[in-house]
């Protein structure tokens, strides 16, 4: 498979945001962008955004890992170092994969969807994966990185996945330019913090609107708890609600996949 190299001025050109994205560091190979935002202390700028065309080592949720295609895809983190509280890393994350969301929508008018807690699907599936790993001093959270995989260029998916896999240009039916969508994501992302800060009701009710299994039967795996039930919403704090015939019961991490009946 054979991509594009990404150009920072395409990138810059478009760009609109105040902080995130300023100090932007580029990394042909590296093992993974979460791991060294998270690791190295000399990066500290609030906002900072690693790209990298390669990832050894790339992570993905629950301890799985993530494969990306070279000059293909896009995977970049985030750091976050001001404004950090605890209660809103979840927001932080749902509102990450709006960014993602709406981004694929105002670009290439594709209809998009999110899964909880942070997954993008586009026809049921999955274009964009996001892990969020945070690092303490103390009671205090120090830095959050937000690391963000999207399938951009790939024409085809190799292998079995847990989720369906698809690309923006298998949806959009022609490759796009990586340097746009991450342009459009970062000033996306940044809009939903300052959002988050004002009003987290909006981000969480945007969110609702784009996820298309509220009020659906799910599966719930978390560990080795299977849990069954209904999507009934998430909550205040991002969490779901899985509705069980003795009562609500509140999930704060797992797989959620549709319950075939
Ligand atoms: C998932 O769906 O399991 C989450 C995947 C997250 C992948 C991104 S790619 C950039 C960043 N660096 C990593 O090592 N992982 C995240």
């Amino acid at each position: 498979m054979v991509g594009s190299t990404f150009v920072l001025e395409e990138m810059d050109i478009k760009l609109d945001t105040e902080y995130i994205g300023t100090n932007f560091i580029f990394y042909d190979e590296i093992n993974s962008t979460n791991e060294r935002l998270l690791t190295d202390e000399t990066i500290t700028q609030h906002g900072t955004v690693l790209l990298a065309e390669n990832q050894f080592v790339g992570r993905g949720r629950l301890g799985r890992k993530w494969i990306s295609a070279k000059n293909m895809s896009l995977t970049f983190s985030i750091l976050l170092t001001e404004d950090i509280k605890a209660n809103n890393l979840n927001l932080i994350n749902l509102g990450i994969s709006l960014a993602v969301a709406r981004s694929l929508q105002n670009l290439y008018q594709l209809n998009v969807s999110v899964k909880w807690p942070n997954d993008v699907l586009i026809s049921g599936r999955k274009v964009s994966g996001i892990l969020l790993e945070s690092v303490s001093k103390g009671e205090k959270i120090d830095r959050v990185v937000v690391g963000i995989g999207i399938n951009v260029n790939q024409p085809f998916f190799e292998g079995k996945l847990l989720m369906p896999p698809t690309s923006v240009r298998r949806e959009f039916g022609k490759p796009v330019k990586r340097e746009r969508l991450i342009s459009e994501v970062l000033n996306e992302f940044e809009l939903i913090l300052e959002q988050i800060k004002k009003d987290p009701n909006t981000v969480l009710e945007s969110w609702r609107s784009k996820c298309d299994w509220i009020g659906e039967r799910v599966k719930v795996i978390n560990g080795n708890e299977e849990l069954f039930g209904l999507f009934e919403n998430i909550d205040s704090d991002g969490f779901l609600l899985l509705q069980q015939k003795d009562g609500t019961k509140k999930i704060i991490s797992g797989d959620v996949s549709l319950r075939k009946m």
